[in-house]
């Protein structure tokens, strides 16, 4: 069932409602994989993902004035150590490297199975294409059904890394 929802560019005003998205998911991670401590937190995106000036490009999904998603991407180097090392683009000013990485998608649970987390994913195919990027990809673990689905629908190709899929949309 599709709900009314608006997708929109993460503004810093978000920060609060985002963060409260965040500890959704960090409670529903910790309750799903209790001996593993989660890396990303809270702490992450304060710093990191959600602050203005660095390379990463969040969108939120609204309904009803409330923020119920979001998603994070970025444009990728190719090379995942590199990657990681530098929240601002190790690049050239101006070259927009190939490749556009999906790190992150939340939809807040009461919100789920109603196309929004597809919307979030069709919005940042739009935005990366308009980016100049050429794919756009995803690592998505074996367990992880629903996000598989998603990626799936919006028809991204399907490699097998042995515990893990690449998923891959050339734009
Ligand atoms: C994964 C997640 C973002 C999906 O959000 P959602 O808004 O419920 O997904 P949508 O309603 O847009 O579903 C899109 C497609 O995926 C399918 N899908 C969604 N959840 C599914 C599930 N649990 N099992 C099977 N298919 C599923 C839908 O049927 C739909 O397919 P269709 O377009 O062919 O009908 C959400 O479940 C979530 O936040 N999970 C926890 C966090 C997480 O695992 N994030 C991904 C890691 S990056």
């Amino acid at each position: 069932m599709a709900v009314n929802a608006k997708i929109r560019e993460y503004k810093p005003e978000d920060l609060e409602q985002v963060l409260e998205l965040v500890k959704e998911l960090e409670t529903e991670m910790a309750r799903k994989f209790p001996n593993i401590k989660i890396k990303a937190g809270k702490w992450d995106y304060k710093t990191r993902y959600l602050q203005p000036g660095n390379k990463y490009k969040t969108f939120v999904a609204e309904v009803g004035g409330k923020m119920v998603g979001y998603l994070i991407g970025y444009p990728s180097v190719s090379a995942p150590e590199v990657d990681l090392m530098y929240d601002d683009l190790p690049v050239t000013p101006g070259h927009v490297p190939p490749e556009f990485y999906l790190q992150i998608t939340f939809v807040s649970k009461p919100f789920r199975n109603q196309g929004i987390s597809k919307m979030l994913h069709k919005r940042i195919v739009e935005y990366a294409r308009d980016q100049g990027h050429k794919e756009l990809y995803a690592c998505i673990a074996k367990w992880n059904e629903a996000e598989i689905s998603v990626v799936k629908s919006l028809k991204f190709e399907i490699k097998d890394l042995g515990y893990r899929y690449r998923l891959s949309l050339k734009l």
